[in-house]
């Protein structure tokens, strides 16, 4: 006997334009994990929300099938395609403004970006990072405090940021002096860190693949403003990772991975001082910046 229209075969709905996700978002009640069975349900239901609000047609199923693959295929030891897109599209700073809410206690938060080095390292309070010789030369401080402002000595404060050519010493090895314009602080007993670097400057993430094409079809940006990364580190509190940004660098309001909270915007005002700068060991005249650093307790 013919089966009637929209009666299931044997109990379960077939697939139809009309119920797509609630057919698939079924296919995973069986999952054992229950996380992943509300990952993955919800992520069908939003996915095909997508798909039928904008119609998508089969030519642009093939050239985002395409645009995936090449993202995948840019990606190797060094590079890694797949959260620079994830950059652009804000997702990372969605998942890192989820994951570190402050409740206005700490220091916010940001984007690692990829050019960390997990084995920065180790200088004394006061070492020159900048060793390239480049840039206008920038005093900067700061103090580790735990929520309620007590010092936390012995902090550990790992900085980095990119040369006056707008590049990060890895990503020009040969070029750039190994270890450039990085290290990793130890806090004195008030929690207190100062080093030498130069004032950070602007630069363009990384846009000769397909995270840069996808960029330039749709009228954006590569650029980053001026920011130098910080992560600080204590016992028994919550590690933070962020920036600090430079208060009149362009792209602060267009930053292409949207790393800008308010809260991390800081002036780098000249000194003009020949006695400071021989104190501090740096030319007359030159920048500087305090910047303050809360962690939350664990
Ligand atoms: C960075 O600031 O180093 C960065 C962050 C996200 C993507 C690319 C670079
Ligand atoms: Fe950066």
């Amino acid at each position: 006997m013919p089966r009637r229209a929209g009666v299931p075969v044997s109990g379960r709905e077939l697939f139809s334009e009309e119920h797509s996700a609630e057919v698939v978002a079924a296919s995973f009640e069986g999952t054992p994990d229950p996380r992943l069975k509300q990952v993955m349900t919800s992520l069908v239901r939003h996915l095909h929300a997508f798909v039928k609000d904008v119609e998508l047609t089969e030519e642009e199923w093939g050239t985002a099938v395409d645009f995936l693959t090449r993202t995948g295929q840019a990606c190797d030891e060094v590079r890694q395609e797949f959260i620079l897109l994830s950059d652009v599209l804000g997702v990372s700073m969605l998942v890192e403004t989820i994951n570190h809410r402050t409740g206005g206690q700490s220091t916010e938060s940001t984007v690692l970006g990829p050019f960390h080095m997990v084995a920065s390292p180790q200088r004394e309070l006061g070492a020159d990072i900048a060793l390239d010789g480049k840039g206008e030369p920038c005093l900067v401080t700061g103090q580790v405090t735990g929520p309620d402002g007590e010092p936390l000595a012995g902090a550990v404060v790992d900085v980095w940021q990119a040369n006056e050519d707008g590049f990060y010493d890895v990503q020009q090895p040969g070029v750039q002096p190994e270890y450039n314009l990085r290290g990793l602080f130890t806090a004195d007993d008030q929690g207190r860190f100062w080093f030498r670097s130069i004032l950070p400057r602007y630069y363009p993430i990384p846009d000769d693949g397909p995270v840069g094409r996808l960029l330039a079809a749709t009228g954006r940006h590569p650029n980053r403003p001026a920011h130098v990364h910080f992560i600080v580190t204590a016992p028994g509190h919550r590690t933070v990772t962020t920036h600090l940004f430079v208060d009149d660098s362009p792209y602060l309001d267009s930053d292409a991975v949207f790393g800008v909270k308010e809260s991390l915007v800081r002036a780098f005002p000249v000194v003009d001082d020949p006695a400071r700068a021989a104190e501090v060991g740096l030319p007359n005249p030159f920048r500087t910046v305090h910047f303050d650093v809360a962690l939350l307790r664990e």
